[in-house]
């Protein structure tokens, strides 16, 4: 009768040892992506950046070039006609990074199908609302590309 209560001591000390481990370990792997979720979005984005004229001269017509604001990818379109567009380039879903398709005049994202047209207007798929857009003003060495207060883009 002695050794079956030490056995039973045993197992409940094995049980407990195995799930402590493993709430250790769950926690170990759930801490980054906690942190990487919920940490980003309290990053301040800079009030305005610049991009060198010379990269912006460098975009042909109905194509687009990526640029830095902050910790945001952001992209920079000039249209078939030359007029110049800046976009957040984090796609509102799920925040992966939209790309501009010359073809057919549109921002893809590839991470679960969604479409925005050329003025950031969520059109197909499942982005919620348009890319966020930023203001810009032309200066002689560059073009300085600001945060409005999270303005949406408008069709
Ligand atoms: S993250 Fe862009 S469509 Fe889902």
């Amino acid at each position: 009768m002695r050794l079956r209560e030490s056995l039973l001591s045993r197992r409940k000390f094995f049980i407990g040892s195995v799930l402590g481990g493993l709430s250790m370990l769950v926690a170990y792997v759930l801490n980054p992506v906690v942190r990487f979720l919920f940490h980003r979005e309290k990053i301040p984005l800079p009030g305005a950046v610049k991009v060198a004229m010379s990269d912006v001269e460098a975009i042909a017509p109905n194509s687009a070039r990526y640029f830095e604001y902050g910790h945001l990818p952001g992209i920079l379109l000039k249209t078939e006609r030359g007029e110049l567009r800046a976009f957040s380039a984090k796609c509102t879903h799920l925040d992966c990074t939209v790309q501009y398709e010359p073809e057919s005049r549109k921002f893809y994202c590839a991470c679960h199908k969604g479409y925005f047209d050329d003025k950031g207007v969520n059109i197909a798929g499942p982005p919620p609302s348009p890319l966020l857009s930023f203001g810009m003003e032309r200066q002689e060495d560059g073009m300085i590309i600001s945060y409005q207060g999270g303005r949406k883009s408008k069709g």
